[in-house]
């Protein structure tokens, strides 16, 4: 421990403790005090902070100019921020490595470039070499691009205000640092220092700041929580690195809705919107085989269809195996007690996998239905209908409860080509062109899918 002043300072909430403890006063994270130097003043305090050049303005005084926004043309992740990067905005990306972070941003900037919106891309990850090497691959032309190999965050405000760039792009924030603090690039205090510096450059110089985030092993973006607080809009990229589909999804957003998502492919030249993208985890399914149910996922405003896979299968010796992969392996438990007691199936002796296809997790409850209709289909050994979609709640009971926002996912099914569909009895609303199986309980769900 050194000598000089320093606090301890919690990576979950940020708050500062004056001794190192094992866990966090303020919101009782373990493990989650760094020490960080004390900031050193630089003496602007004293005296100025008595005046103030800024003016107070009525609300009504405040002319409604329509937000500007540049489209960056990567349908997708104009999509997913409501439309295009808003001037003056910052935008976190976090994702873990490798998943396509970099890449993503060089192509923001190649397709802004080439609408005349200038850019400046830094990179305290990559040489301008490397740089180079990585955008010769990509489709888009990123030879406008001006490119700054910079980790110190005075010199890249400087040349950015420099070259008047209307997008800069900053991968890392972890990498960078600034003067005015002491401190490793990394730590807790740079990286949010540096993150409320560039808001202030982008609030008051005007220019757009994208900002790439690590993540840490726990998911969230490695630094303290606060920083998600600072930026305007928050995007994760996320995926399986051997999978090729790649979702990009806002967290947090001043200037257009959460929860969106779009949805990317990983190619040899870089990442392509993905056109369909309620039916692109649907892509590869097999549809004559047993075990497989089809359900939809609300993301956002936007309904995905996405296929789950059960299989079950004789269990060896010991306790039988339950593997839930894009599913809480609990709501599997609770699914399988349900069917064996309220549909009279058993599964004590069964090794029961799920999994849920394209890398997907299911958090809604309403595609228990799917995962019911999976394990059933399993069990028999029997194929459900191809063109049918699965939507319901299951409750202890075994009674099927209805779901929101029905409409919107049958209509995207029936333009996907699904023909009938089983649901709540009590649900309501219309269902478009597909025929509808009202379902009260998993007894007849059952008994459906055994005739
Ligand atoms: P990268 O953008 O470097 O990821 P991050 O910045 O999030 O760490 O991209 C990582 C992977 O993408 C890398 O394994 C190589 C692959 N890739 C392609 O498949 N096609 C491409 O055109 C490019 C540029 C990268
Ligand atoms: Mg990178």
């Amino acid at each position: 421990m050194s000598k000089g002043k320093s606090v301890f300072r919690c990576t979950e909430c940020g708050a500062d403790q004056p001794k190192w403890g094992g866990r966090c006063d303020a919101c009782g994270a373990w493990n989650s005090l760094t020490e960080e130097p004390i900031r050193r003043t630089v003496g602007r305090s004293d005296g100025r902070s008595v005046q103030s050049d800024s003016q107070t303005v009525r609300l009504s005084d405040i002319g409604t100019t329509p937000l500007q926004r540049w489209r960056t043309g990567l349908a997708e992740f104009d999509f997913v921020l409501g439309g295009g990067i808003v001037p003056g905005s910052v935008v976190l990306v976090g994702g873990e490595p490798g998943i396509g972070k970099s890449t993503l941003l060089m192509q923001c900037a190649a397709r802004l470039e080439s609408q005349g919106v200038s850019t400046l891309y830094v990179s305290g990850e990559e040489s301008p070499d490397q740089l180079r090497l990585r955008a010769d691959r990509l489709e888009e032309d990123a030879g406008n691009i001006h490119v700054l190999g910079e980790t110190r965050l005075e010199s890249i405000i400087h040349h950015a205000t420099q070259l008047k760039s209307s997008v800069v792009l900053l991968d890392s924030v972890q990498t960078t640092y600034t003067e005015e603090l002491e401190g490793a690039p990394g730590n807790v205090g740079q990286v949010r220092e540096c993150a409320a510096r560039l808001m202030r450059f982008a609030k008051e110089s005007g220019p757009a700041v994208v900002l790439v985030g690590h993540v840490t092993k726990g998911g969230g973006i490695a630094g303290p929580k606060t920083l998600e607080h600072i930026v305007d809009t928050v995007l994760y990229f996320e995926g399986e690195t051997t999978l090729d589909h790649r979702i990009l999804r806002a967290v947090k957003n001043r200037f257009g809705s959460v929860d969106e998502i779009g949805v990317f492919r990983m190619t040899g030249t870089g990442l392509e919107p993905v056109a369909n993208p309620a039916a692109a985890f649907l892509a590869g399914r097999s549809t004559g085989a047993s075990g497989s149910a089809v359900t939809a996922l609300m993301e956002g405003t936007r309904p995905m269809l996405v296929e789950i896979q059960a299989l079950a299968s004789k269990a060896g010796f010991g306790t039988p195996q339950r593997v839930a992969t894009g599913l809480d392996h609990r709501r599997l438990a609770l699914l399988l007690a349900v069917l064996e007691r309220r549909g009279g199936l058993p599964f004590g002796n069964l090794d029961v996998f799920v999994n849920v296809t394209g890398g997907v997790r299911l958090i809604e409850p309403s595609t228990d239905l799917a995962v019911l209709a999976a394990l059933v289909s399993t069990v028999h050994d029997r194929p459900v209908p191809a063109d049918a979609l699965f939507l319901g709640e299951v409750g202890l009971g075994g009674e099927i409860r209805p779901v929101a926002g029905v409409e919107r996912r049958l209509a995207e099914a029936a333009r996907q080509g699904f023909r009938r569909v089983f649901l709540s009895a009590r649900s309501r609303g219309t269902s478009g062109d597909l025929e509808v199986i009202g379902l009260e309980g998993i007894g007849e769900l059952t008994r459906r899918l055994a005739a």
